[in-house]
């Protein structure tokens, strides 16, 4: 199981959430761009995203909630950046996001919320590296876990197998301790940030890898 930290908190400062998912030793750094307008809420320009890799050697596993993925894409590629998640519903044209995401040398995610279905992105499975289920409406971090998504991940892992897939399956939203185990025999990463930034990130972050 791979873990990315999520660095989204209005009770941890960005410093000392960085410093925590560090030393609790996550594979990636979660980092949730909200630019207002596709979610109501704003975090983390491309300035203050830059100026917190200098407190991280880890790579950058970036969830854009934005409307216009590609004005992020040249700067987020300068940076040690693995991932680049933009989402399904902010966009005319995915193609266009996912070739520009992929010519800069970046692997590329693509997000969809709660409410939408799997069949609606059916046609760029071949072609993205990372599939992100938010487990809750995206915006903000502190929420509960929507059970009412987990049978998304049981139909991407089957149409992986079937049809030869490459991408891995990511969940994003109110993963803790009781909801890790409705998920984690479907999914290959897990996004969390509260449950994480409340206390022994390190001893959670190694009970979520003991997994399998
Ligand atoms: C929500 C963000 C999440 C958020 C997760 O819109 O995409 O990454 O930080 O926070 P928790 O783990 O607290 O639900
Ligand atoms: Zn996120």
């Amino acid at each position: 199981m791979l873990i990315s930290g999520s660095i989204l908190s209005d009770k941890v400062s960005t410093k000392d959430a960085v410093k925590c998912m560090e030393n609790a030793n996550v594979d990636y750094l979660h980092i949730d761009v909200m630019d207002g307008k596709f979610v109501e809420n704003k975090s983390y320009t491309i300035k203050e995203v830059m100026d917190l890799t200098k407190y991280t050697n880890k790579q950058l596993d970036i969830h854009l909630m934005v409307k216009n993925p590609l004005r992020y894409i040249d700067a987020f590629s300068m940076l040690n950046t693995a991932y680049i998640t933009f989402h399904y519903e902010a966009v005319r044209n995915p193609d266009e996001i996912i070739d520009s995401i992929k010519n800069k040398g970046i692997k590329v995610g693509l997000s969809i919320k709660p409410k939408t279905n799997v069949n609606e992105i059916e046609k760029y499975l071949s072609k993205v590296d990372l599939i992100l289920i938010m487990s809750v409406e995206p915006g903000k971090s502190g929420q509960s876990f929507m059970d009412s998504v987990i049978y998304k991940t049981e139909i991407l892992k089957k149409l992986r197998d079937e049809k030869k897939y490459n991408f891995i399956i990511n969940i994003d939203g109110g993963i803790n301790n009781e909801s890790f185990p409705k998920i984690k025999d479907n999914v290959d990463m897990v996004v969390s940030a509260s449950y994480l930034l409340s206390g022994n990130a390190r001893e959670k972050v190694e009970s979520f890898k003991k997994c399998n």
